[in-house]
């Protein structure tokens, strides 16, 4: 299912974020940026022990990467360039501001890509596997995140990987209203 917003393209696909082509993928991370199962673990996988250098490089600079914050590694031997790693909020209960620590996880992906003159990138569904966060709940702030961002830069495709037939159908109904 594809829709413009402004010169962007949105698309949603079900499959495995590790095969996309698009010039960057986003890896749902946790702070020690030292890998983990779900998609993180398919990534690093995928991408080989390339990443998982940079990553530590990274660790070796700023200790973590915060909830919420993003950084930037290379693909490795993946078709993507790039692997913008992201940590989204674990849920517990959605008073702990859960809500505002995964619009900024998408803020500030979109925001490393462009500053890293991106202009197509894949979102997993971020803190909805083993973090717990609501699936309802998170794709609403998934899209109004991506659409509020691209009022002021266009990207060609922000596409969201869904791996499940069920997150497809989250997102389908959310995409469509
Ligand atoms: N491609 C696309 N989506 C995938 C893939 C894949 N290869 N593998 C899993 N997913 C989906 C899951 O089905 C879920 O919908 O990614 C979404 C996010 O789930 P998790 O990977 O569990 O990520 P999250 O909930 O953000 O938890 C992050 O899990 O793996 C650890 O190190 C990671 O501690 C961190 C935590």
């Amino acid at each position: 299912m594809e829709k413009m917003v402004g010169k962007t393209k949105l698309s949603l696909v079900q499959g495995d974020i590790t095969l996309q082509e698009t010039e960057a993928i986003v890896n749902a991370a946790n702070t020690t940026l030292l890998g983990g199962g779900g998609v993180d673990g398919a990534i690093h996988r995928a991408g080989g022990p390339k990443i998982l250098e940079e990553c530590k490089e990274i660790v070796a600079k700023q200790e973590r990467c915060p909830t919420g914050e993003a950084v930037i590694t290379t693909g490795g031997n993946m078709a993507t360039k790039y692997v913008i790693h992201t940590v989204g909020p674990v849920w517990s209960g959605g008073n702990r501001n859960e809500d505002r620590l995964l619009r900024n996880a998408y803020y500030n992906s979109l925001n490393v890509a462009k500053e890293n003159g991106i202009k197509s990138i894949s979102f997993p569904s971020i803190s909805t596997g083993v973090y717990r966060f609501p699936k309802e709940r998170a794709v609403k702030i998934a899209l109004t995140t991506v659409k509020e961002f691209v009022q002021e830069y266009n990207f060609e495709e922000v596409r969201f990987v869904l791996f499940s037939e069920n997150d497809m159908r989250i997102y389908e109904n959310e995409l469509k209203d």
